[in-house]
């Protein structure tokens, strides 16, 4: 297991922060009710592989609908809108955000949410528990970006009572009882952040190469936000996964799904490679110093010799055999020439080969921190 240190937003709360969002929300609710099972769409599927995009990112905007807001101490739901953001649009059996419905490409129902916090536990192990790499000192504030079930967050809350967490995603998919210093906001953190310049001490951001679609832009922000000598800390995944030497299975398949994924992604303006140089690059452009980047690989699959890793592994298989399903319903109708049953057989042959210890497949995974000069 390489760990080689080298040299190398979001909006807010509307009240307090002042969420101004210049792009209306394209909301395009199909349930009731927050929470309702809602229409499920597959019922009238058009039979094409893959989900029907374009009624998610080119839907209606709703003028009326510009601010959004999930405060974790509030009992919520007490607008018409906040019902069209919790209760999500579903399509194919699977439910999406509502809030600039069509930005991310991947669900955040139940199953997805499962597969967040065990891909989670499986990142944790592999960073040998820790919450983050940066030297922070006494944190008064910090940001997490594209949160997810939040779990990171209230991790790091409890960790630092006296940190204040605030955490957006554009999913109001985070629990209601949390540490207290802990703040769930929906918002889009590649809309202009309107919290205070120089105001985290650190900014967190964990697994969103599927997410983001500038991040020089968002590095750009998290700089003027970050104070002087606080830091940002990207703990990433290259989704392009690697099948180890040791493999005495080829992990064809696997390999053949990463690439389709990653041609996919780039054709909606996604790059889902984390190369570390280039993150530090970015980083360094965006005026970070003292970068520092740590290398993992996360074992996918039950194969690691040390015990910690090959629970990582059986963790980490879990959350691809789980999230495989979502992960390659949208992108998937962008692999170019492929029939249902060959996109079918794919998958079947990827989960027969992750499944077999003799298929030596991982993630490689990246904590790359850099901190704004004082
Ligand atoms: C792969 S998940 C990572 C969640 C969490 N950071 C973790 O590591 O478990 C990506 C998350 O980013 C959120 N997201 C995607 N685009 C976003 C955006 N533009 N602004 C805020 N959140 C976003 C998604 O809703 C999803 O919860």
């Amino acid at each position: 297991m390489a760990d080689t240190a080298s040299a190398a937003g979001g909006r807010a709360t509307q009240a307090q922060e002042g969420l101004t969002t210049s792009v209306g929300p394209s909301v395009e609710p199909q349930a009731s009710a927050p929470g309702a099972p809602a229409v499920d769409p597959a019922a009238e599927g058009d039979g094409q592989q893959g989900f029907e995009t374009s009624a998610s990112e080119g839907g209606p905007v709703d003028e009326n609908l510009d601010v959004a807001s999930w405060d974790s101490q509030s009992d919520g739901g007490d607008s018409a809108y906040e019902e069209l953001i919790f209760a999500g649009h579903w399509e194919n059996g699977r439910r999406y955000h509502s809030y600039q419905s069509g930005q991310y490409l991947f669900p955040d129902d139940e199953q997805e949410q499962d597969r967040l916090d065990v891909k989670y536990a499986a990142i944790h192990l592999t960073f040998g528990n820790k919450l983050n790499f940066a030297p922070l000192q006494d944190p008064q504030h910090a940001l997490d970006v594209g949160t997810g079930t939040g779990i990171w967050a209230i991790d790091f809350a409890e960790e630092n009572p006296g940190c204040t967490v605030s955490a957006v995603d554009l999913s109001p998919i985070q629990p209601t009882w949390v540490p207290p210093n802990v703040k769930f906001e929906i918002d889009d953190c590649e809309q202009d952040w309107t919290w205070p310049e120089n105001h985290f001490d650190y900014v967190h951001i964990r697994t969103m190469a599927a997410a983001i679609r500038n991040w020089n832009r968002l590095f750009q922000q998290a700089f003027r936000h970050t104070k002087p000598g606080g830091y940002i800390e990207l703990q990433e995944m290259d989704y392009m996964g690697v099948i180890q030497s040791t493999s005495r299975n080829p992990g064809t398949s696997f390999i053949r799904w990463c690439e389709e994924q990653g041609k996919a992604a780039a054709k909606v303006g996604i790059n889902l490679r984390s190369i570390p140089s280039v993150m530090v690059e970015n980083l360094r452009q965006a005026g970070f110093v003292d970068i520092q980047l740590h290398e993992f690989r996360c074992p996918i699959g039950p194969w690691a010799a040390e015990k910690k890793m090959r629970d990582a592994g059986i963790l980490q298989l879990s959350a691809v055999l789980d999230g495989l399903e979502g992960l390659t319903l949208k992108l998937s109708k962008f692999y170019e020439g492929w029939t249902k049953e060959e996109l079918d057989v794919l998958l079947a042959k990827l989960r027969t080969e992750l499944r077999s210890r003799d298929c030596h497949a991982y993630w490689p995974v990246i904590a790359v921190y850099g901190k704004k000069p004082e």
